[in-house]
């Protein structure tokens, strides 16, 4: 865990509550690392989720589906130590929290304990209640994450757009409620029309944080590696890439095979 230090003031789940109280956009990021953590928090950015997104940024997977718990303690925790500032929000991977509410505890606790992260992050809604209820009430501060959840992305089938049909925004509307009401602390809304992110984001007074959700969500998140242009094939309609860090990485590192390649690095100054 990060040390004390009173000249930072922490930004906890309380904080995320007074911003939207307030009207203030909330900044979300992920990051995976203790060196990216570092940078993305002094930045400014209010939460950062250690995404299970890891999985593909980190691990190259094509889908969510492989990573374990452990592997996400890992990156937690090395996120954990760059952090002063940041709330740090774990995602409970697939197959910690499905089973039953007794393993989904178990997982979070072993997250809180094992990294020092302060909230974990679930996907889903009403089929996954009881274990929600119960993380809660073990102190555990949980965000909800609803419409495009990827750890589902076998039963979808496609990562296009949720809730478009009435039904199925409907039943968005009842989870996101409930989230409100056994005490989540927020929720992501992934891939939904901007029209029901309004409409969910005025209906509740915990906060919203989008994803390809629009404009009127709480706050905004997205894969760090995706904003930064690291990553070069993925290219929703939503991401809005603020660098382009592939190709200043490539040429930086081309760069170098160059200099050893033609006897230009190390100069005398860089020896002993
Ligand atoms: O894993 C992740 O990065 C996420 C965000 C896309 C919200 O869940």
């Amino acid at each position: 865990m990060s040390i004390h230090n009173p000249d930072i003031k922490r930004v906890t789940t309380h904080t995320i509550q007074e911003l939207k109280s307030r009207g203030e956009k909330i900044s979300a990021l992920t990051a995976y690392d203790y060196s990216m953590a570092g940078v993305v928090d002094a930045a400014g950015v209010e939460l950062i989720l250690v995404g299970d997104s890891a999985s593909n940024v980190m691990a190259g997977h094509q889908t969510t589906l492989p990573i374990t718990l452990d592997q996400m303690i890992y990156h937690a925790s090395s996120v954990v130590r760059a952090v002063k500032r940041a709330l740090v929000v774990v995602d409970l991977p697939f197959g910690s929290y499905q089973g039953n509410s007794e393993e989904a505890l178990r997982s979070a606790i072993r997250i809180m304990k094992e990294s020092g992260a302060h909230a974990v992050k679930m996907e889903g809604g009403e089929e996954i209640r009881e274990s929600i209820v119960r993380i809660l009430s073990a102190g555990v501060p949980v965000m909800g994450h609803l419409g495009l959840t990827p750890q589902s992305i076998y039963k979808f089938g496609t990562y296009a757009v949720r809730a478009k049909e009435e039904a199925e925004a409907q039943k968005l509307i009842d989870d996101a409620v409930m989230l409100q009401e056994v005490g989540c602390f927020g929720m992501v809304l992934e891939k939904i029309p901007s029209t029901l992110t309004k409409q969910v984001s005025e209906k509740l007074t915990i906060p919203t944080i989008g994803i390809g959700a629009g404009p009127y969500a709480d706050g905004q998140i997205l894969v760090l590696h995706d904003l930064l242009g690291i990553t070069k094939e993925f290219k929703p309609r939503f991401l809005r890439r603020y660098a382009d860090l592939h190709t200043i990485m490539t040429e930086a590192i081309a760069h170098y095979v160059d200099d050893v390649k033609t006897a230009e690095f190390p100069n005398e100054k860089e020896a002993y």
